[in-house]
């Protein structure tokens, strides 16, 4: 985990207004959170004030311009530009979502751009993740099995088995959905939320996979596992529109029909 915190009373006061292009007609705001842990100073929310005649359509579109053309300072992450990355996720508009897929036009009003919510925050947009990434490597997201493969074939699947994964091969573990869930809020630090505990059923439901048992054993604990209480925000957040409340169902249902 990185040293330097967000002070956890720190609340963003206002922050500097960066105007359009002289000569700009049709502006979008946008207010966006900003932290330099370098500074100590407390966060700030900027005003950028953007050109949208001469901005791609994303949100992401928005901040790559104004680091580019008005504050290089300006920190964030970003990869494929194409939501496969899971990198550009951020609270904006007050829901957590990916910036390269979300349209500046389907918001109305200022265009608010916040780090993910209740994650100690690193500078500007970019939360530290450390927490979650050490959580995924806990369920052991490889393929096990004591079975050699085939000489001749890769391990087949049925098309049926092959379906199993559907829903969640698809993650692309932006963690939106981890940082929406208000049980992950309070207890992050034991409970695995639910992208992890997702990439933990994707494991057990797949039929070349030969450590279900184990893998079961290693959530079933009243934090780890059941820490969720079927709230639901984590399902209803997802950009990708995948249903981690549902997988965390179906691991709750193997682990009662196996008592
Ligand atoms: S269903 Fe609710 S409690 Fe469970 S992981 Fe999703 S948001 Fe969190
Ligand atoms: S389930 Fe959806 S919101 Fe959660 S990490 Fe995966 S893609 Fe992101
Ligand atoms: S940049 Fe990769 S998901 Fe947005």
């Amino acid at each position: 985990m990185v040293e330097f915190m967000l002070p956890k009373d720190a609340r963003p006061t206002k922050g500097k207004t960066h105007p359009a292009p002289v000569g700009a007609t049709n502006l979008r705001t946008f207010k966006i959170y900003r932290f330099d842990p370098d500074t100590g100073e407390n966060p700030r929310i900027d005003t950028f004030q953007v050109d949208i005649d001469t901005c791609g359509p994303m949100v992401l579109d928005a901040l790559v311009k104004i680091k580019d053309e008005m504050d290089s300072t300006l920190t964030f992450r970003r990869s494929c530009r194409e939501g496969v990355c899971g990198s550009c996720a951020f609270n904006i508009d007050g829901t957590n979502t990916i910036a390269c897929t979300k349209p500046i036009a389907s918001i109305s009003g200022d265009i608010k751009v916040y780090p993910l919510p209740h994650m100690p925050v690193i500078k500007d947009l970019v939360p530290d993740l450390s927490v979650p990434y050490a959580q995924y490597a806990s369920i052991e997201p490889w393929l096990k099995s004591d079975t050699p493969p085939p000489t001749t074939a890769e391990r087949l699947q049925s098309t049926d088995e092959r379906a199993e994964l559907d829903g969640m091969w698809e993650c692309i573990l932006c963690f939106c959905c981890q940082t929406s869930c208000p049980s992950y809020w309070w207890n992050g630090d034991r409970y695995l939320g639910p992208a992890i505990l997702l990439q933990a059923y994707r494991w057990i439901a797949d039929s070349r996979d030969e450590a279900a048992g184990e893998r079961l054993d290693n959530v079933d604990d009243p934090f780890r596992l059941y820490r969720c209480h079927t709230i639901m925000n984590c399902t209803n957040t997802c950009p990708k529109s995948l249903n981690p409340g549902k997988a965390i169902a179906e691991i709750k249902t193997l682990l009662i029909k196996r008592r």
